[in-house]
């Protein structure tokens, strides 16, 4: 089923050159880019983003990180989009995401991880209303 998620390609790759790069390796993987923009999370943006890591110990570095600098937001679409993406990123923490994965060439740390993937359906829906409106979404 064709379905749409929600990636983030974070300031570390920003910041290293590596948006080019991240772009080309979905695209390889077959998804489509329905709407992509560059932009600085705002600190009221990136809390509400991630609200709900709030309680965890990281989520103030994360916010930080996240506002750090400029970073790429874009729905994609494939077949099973949502669980493919988080295949073709690779574990969180880039020293356990297998070879060939996104964050195992281009993540530095579980933080500086190089890109966000929506973790479910209901979400990816939530976090691409967040960034797109309907009429942004070709
Ligand atoms: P992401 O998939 O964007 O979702 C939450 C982010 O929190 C995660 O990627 C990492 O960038 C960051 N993070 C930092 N420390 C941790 C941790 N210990 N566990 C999970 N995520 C972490």
């Amino acid at each position: 089923m064709t379905q749409r998620t929600l990636t983030i390609i974070k300031p570390d790759s920003v910041e290293n050159g590596n948006v080019g790069n991240i772009i080309a390796h979905l695209e390889r993987e077959g998804f489509r880019i329905v709407a992509a923009r560059s932009l600085r999370l705002t600190q009221a943006q990136a809390g509400a983003f991630y609200a709900v890591h709030r309680e965890r110990p990281f989520y103030t570095s994360l916010v930080a990180y996240m506002t750090s600098g400029p970073v790429w937001v874009m729905c994609l679409e494939r077949a099973d989009a949502v669980h493919y993406l988080r295949a073709v990123m690779g574990a969180t923490n880039p020293a356990d995401a297998a070879e060939g994965t996104i964050r195992a060439a281009y993540g530095t740390s579980i933080e500086r991880n190089a890109i966000h993937g929506s973790d479910s359906a209901e979400n990816a829906a939530i976090e691409v209303a967040f960034f797109f409106a309907a009429s942004d979404l070709v």
